[in-house]
């Protein structure tokens, strides 16, 4: 019965930021992930959404969001519209609101990856149908619920886990830290100064575990101590490219190799949402080496915006 009462609360919704979402309706989502998941291991066909159709503005480039989305909302019955921002007259300066009360009387869902967190709310303000961010410069809500969902699988539970994410405080560090505090996780940080995450999603992440469980700190080792889950991110991200060199220098001591490992638990877990530059952020043999689950967790991105799609878009 409440199951019931969370499916249609999150029906028609958009997903912005994990900010907007309850525990129990994330919860929602990472166990129809699952079942979704375990229906395509054994071959069954699901097709929920046949006849719907979702666009995808690509203002970003992207590797597993795109195909995960495309191949998801194919494999659930509808089809994916791949817009590139070049493509669509967006990209030549058609507003904002136009552009989604036009696509709102064709699609049943956009998915957007764009720079600005406050374009993807004009676009949802806009649209009359469910709207998914693929990343922001704030935020990349979508991995984290597949993160959480491979989290699960690993370690059997979420609550009361630590997780330190070490590097730039950028979209990842923001949705990981809303999506540990919403699920009971302990959620550490480390990043140079200059380069924390920022304070007011701090404030939003520390409101939701009263007070509790968020630390942020510039010094690596006491992020990873006795953590549960080591999580990185690249240096420079999308839209950061001429920074690439300044910031190699700056965050070299930020890198997650075997000598910081030793201060997280023996079982730890190291994650990272891909695409890896090996030999900055990580090594190689943390990424490639037996703690490491990346491609358990790419996958999941399948599964666990499937899961989305058919709760927003069902
Ligand atoms: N992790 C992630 O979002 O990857 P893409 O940039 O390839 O979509
Ligand atoms: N922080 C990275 C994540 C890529 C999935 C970026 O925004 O480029």
């Amino acid at each position: 019965m409440k199951e019931q009462n969370v499916a249609v609360q999150l029906q028609g919704r958009d997903f912005l930021t994990l900010a907007d979402y309850q525990p129990e309706e994330i919860k929602y989502l990472l166990d129809l992930a699952k079942e979704i998941k375990e229906k395509k291991k054994r071959g069954e066909v699901y097709q929920p959404l046949k006849g719907k159709v979702l666009g995808l503005i690509f203002e970003k480039s992207s590797t597993r969001t795109r195909v995960s989305f495309e191949s998801g909302i194919y494999q659930l019955g509808g089809t994916g519209l791949f817009l590139s921002s070049n493509d669509i007259q967006l990209g030549r300066g058609e507003t904002i609101s136009d552009t989604a009360k036009v696509l709102s009387s064709y699609l049943d869902g956009i998915m957007i990856r764009t720079f600005k967190q406050s374009d993807v709310e004009e676009l949802a303000e806009n649209a009359s149908i469910p709207v998914i961010s693929g990343l922001t410069d704030s935020y990349h809500p979508c991995q984290v619920l597949a993160d959480l969902q491979t989290i699960q699988e690993v370690k059997g539970t979420l609550a009361g886990l630590k997780i330190a994410y070490i590097g730039d405080g950028n979209n990842m560090a923001h949705s990981l830290m809303l999506g540990a505090a919403k699920m009971g996780m302990q959620f550490s940080t480390a990043s140079p100064e200059g380069y924390l995450t920022d304070e007011e999603i701090v404030k939003k992440a520390k409101e939701i575990t009263d007070g509790a469980n968020i630390a942020i700190t510039t010094d690596p080792i006491e992020a990873v101590k006795d953590a549960d889950v080591i999580y990185t991110d690249v240096w420079a991200s999308m839209g950061q490219e001429s920074e690439q060199q300044e910031r190699e220098k700056l965050f070299a001591a930020y890198q997650v190799n075997e000598s910081l490992v030793q201060h997280a638990k023996a079982d730890y877990t190291f994650m990272h949402c891909l695409p890896a530059h090996r030999g900055e952020e990580v090594t190689a043999s943390i990424i490639d080496g037996k703690h490491s689950v990346v491609f358990q967790e790419a996958e999941n991105r399948l599964h666990a915006q499937k899961a989305l799609m058919v709760a927003l878009m069902g």
